[in-house]
């Protein structure tokens, strides 16, 4: 049985709080999930490495991280250093030297959860947004000149080369084609963005033609927005820029109910690096600290986790589990609950070994 080697990275705020509970529960599981052997290494990176060694992972960080299975990471963002240098210094060197360029993002209603919506069940909403992850709008591309003078000014450039969208478009095309409806909407804004999104519209449709089973249509952002709120059942597999996908993906998150639900996948297809799994929301310093941080977007991230490195059936036990726990409670405030990280982790767990 091959052990696989987890890198552990909780960083900063309630991202070491919610990524221990993630631990606890994948070790609940290969107590009762033969076949199933894996190794955790924490690395403590993050805005306190930063504070002590003036960067926030070390110089050969990727290089360390680079022989892990996969890592699993919490989330970066500390209210005394700038939002940027946190970002880039750690999760988008990550993404970025590891060429994760497919940020995948499940959203459906939980059982048990409240979504916002009024009549919006189950049934209603049960999407996979796929966003791009190593160019568009993140690409970093840019500059500024004339710093403190009142002539200053500032770039942002956004990237769209050929083989960075055809990539993207392929693999939501083929996931698109792997769910039951075989629908996927691209969305873009090529009415007001003339090149990029020009070239993002026309790679979709060539790729399109690569997958005749799967029935497309393309979406404005803005009016994917009205979309996504008035008729979420006519949505499946979306795939979105850099940019576009991180909004609507936050969307989405609320419209499921909590963005302490809601898991993310950073993958590199080819496997020729590690794929990095966590929760889309941030370092929450609001809550951090309180012992009331949902675990669940974790767990489901764990559970994504598992089923990229070929186990999944693991994956599957986790989610019952999950659910059982989202169905009967205890469920954190977020959710409406008043249950501590530890109590929903304990009931997790113990929906694991109750399990079959
Ligand atoms: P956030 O996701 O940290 O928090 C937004 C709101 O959701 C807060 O009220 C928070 O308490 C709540 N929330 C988030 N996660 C929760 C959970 N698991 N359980 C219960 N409630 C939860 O986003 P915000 O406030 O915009 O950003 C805070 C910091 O996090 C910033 O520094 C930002 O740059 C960083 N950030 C990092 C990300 C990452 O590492 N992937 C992603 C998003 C933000
Ligand atoms: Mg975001």
């Amino acid at each position: 049985m091959t052990t696989l080697r987890i890198a552990v990275i909780g960083a900063d705020g309630i991202g070491p709080e919610v990524v221990e509970a993630g631990v606890r529960v994948l070790t609940a599981l290969t107590e009762r999930a033969p076949g199933l052997d894996l190794a955790f290494d924490r690395f403590p990176w993050g805005s306190d490495y930063y504070r002590a060694h003036g960067k926030m992972m070390p110089e050969d960080g990727l290089a360390t991280l680079a022989p892990y299975h996969a890592i699993l990471f919490g989330a970066v963002g500390d209210p005394s250093l700038p939002d940027d240098l946190t970002l880039w210094g750690l999760r988008l060197k990550i993404c970025q030297g590891f060429d994760q360029f497919a940020n995948v993002r499940p959203t459906r209603v939980l059982p048990g959860v409240i979504p916002p919506l009024r009549d919006c069940g189950p049934d209603d909403l049960d999407w996979v947004i796929v966003r791009e992850n190593s160019e568009g709008e993140y690409a970093g591309h840019g500059g500024r000149a004339h710093r403190g003078h009142p002539e200053e000014v500032a770039t942002e450039t956004a990237i769209f080369t050929r083989a960075g969208v055809t990539r993207i478009m392929r693999y939501a095309f083929r996931i698109a084609a792997s769910r039951p409806r075989k629908l996927l909407t691209i969305v873009t804004k090529s009415n007001a963005q003339r090149f990029g999104m020009v070239l993002w519209d026309e790679i979709g449709a060539e790729v399109a033609r690569e997958f005749p089973d799967v029935t497309w249509d393309k979406m404005l952002v803005d009016a994917m927005t009205i979309r996504m709120v008035l008729k979420p059942q006519s949505l499946d597999t979306i795939v979105a820029t850099n940019l576009h996908a991180d909004i609507l993906s936050d969307l989405a998150a609320a419209l499921a109910g909590s963005i302490g639900i809601a898991p993310t996948a950073n993958i590199d297809p080819t496997r020729r690096f590690p794929s990095m799994f966590e929760p889309i929301h941030g370092s929450a310093f609001d809550i951090a600290g309180k012992g009331i941080a949902n675990p669940i977007a974790t767990f489901w991230s764990a559970a994504m986790m598992l089923d990229h490195l070929g186990h999944p059936e693991a994956s599957h036990r986790l989610m019952a589990a999950v659910e059982r726990v989202t169905a009967a409670g205890p469920l954190t405030p977020d959710l409406g609950g008043t249950a501590t990280t530890e109590e929903v982790t304990e009931a997790v767990c113990a929906a694991i070994r109750a399990g079959n």
